[in-house]
């Protein structure tokens, strides 16, 4: 069954609303009739409103790139999955590998907010991923098994139609920012350990559903490479997403 990919930009600490702005006007007209891919912008919590009312009415989905798992509290800096609807995001990236490393996210924490962005209706992109020292110890497979076990725990019992459009996607720690891609087939294995654990978790028509997308130094040169993998439904992509008429070469890979 064909997955339809996502392309996602995932703009990290960078850009003013001005800029954001900016490069919505000049990307919208570039991918106005893409229709083959997905496409979503996952901008900081700050440029939000303006790349909402930017990309409105557009075939451009908006997300954050973090939500937390309560409803409403004392948890300041913090944005709840509620004010990221209100505000029109319809995405959010959940536990990136800067999350886990720079601010102590567990695979707990990532399960509590995959549950609270399923409750209020926003589209989960999960991340997971090795490091380097994982890579070179052979753990790889036990790595993404316990993360993708720990992400989804507890989600078996909702509806199939909402479990399914859960994302994941594979981001190997080393490819991230440092133009060390994976290879495709690297890729595509790590890919197949993912699609066999969803698939033990939550039955193998979830798991043929379920999009992995692949991230870490994709750029327009590598993306068709990625991209036409059958186990690679989509990328997350850092860098070469600030600038539209990069993103645009690897959304039209
Ligand atoms: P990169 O970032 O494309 O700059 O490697 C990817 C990501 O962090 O999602």
């Amino acid at each position: 069954m064909a997955r339809k990919a996502l392309i996602a930009a995932n703009w990290k600490m960078y850009k003013t609303p001005a800029e954001a702005r900016a490069f919505v006007e000049a990307f919208l007209p570039l991918v106005e009739d893409h229709t083959r891919d997905e496409i979503a912008l996952f901008p900081s919590p700050a440029l939000l409103p303006a790349v909402v009312e930017a990309a409105h009415g557009s075939n451009v989905a908006v997300g954050a790139q973090n939500i937390h798992f309560a409803e409403e509290g004392a948890y300041t800096g913090e944005t709840s999955a509620r004010q990221l609807t209100a505000v029109g995001g319809t995405h959010t990236l959940i536990g990136h590998s800067e999350r886990r490393q720079y601010f102590g996210e567990t695979d707990e924490i990532v399960n509590k907010k995959l549950h609270a962005a399923i409750k209020h209706g926003i589209v989960p992109v999960v991340c997971v991923g090795e490091v380097l020292a994982e890579r070179e110890a052979g753990l790889t497979e036990q790595v993404l098994k316990t993360q993708v076990t720990g992400a989804l725990a507890g989600i078996s019992g909702l509806a199939a139609q909402v479990v399914s459009s859960i994302v994941i996607a594979y981001e190997p720690v080393w490819a991230i920012g440092t133009g060390k891609t994976a290879t495709p087939e690297m890729a595509a294995d790590a890919h197949r350990i993912i699609r066999a654990q969803v698939s033990g978790l939550l039955g193998a028509d979830v798991a043929a559903k379920m999009r992995i997308l692949y991230g870490g130094s994709v750029k327009p040169d590598n993306a068709t490479a990625l991209l036409t993998q059958e186990e690679i439904d989509g990328a997350l992509v850092g860098g070469a997403s600030l600038k539209p008429e990069s993103f645009t070469a690897i959304v039209k890979y």
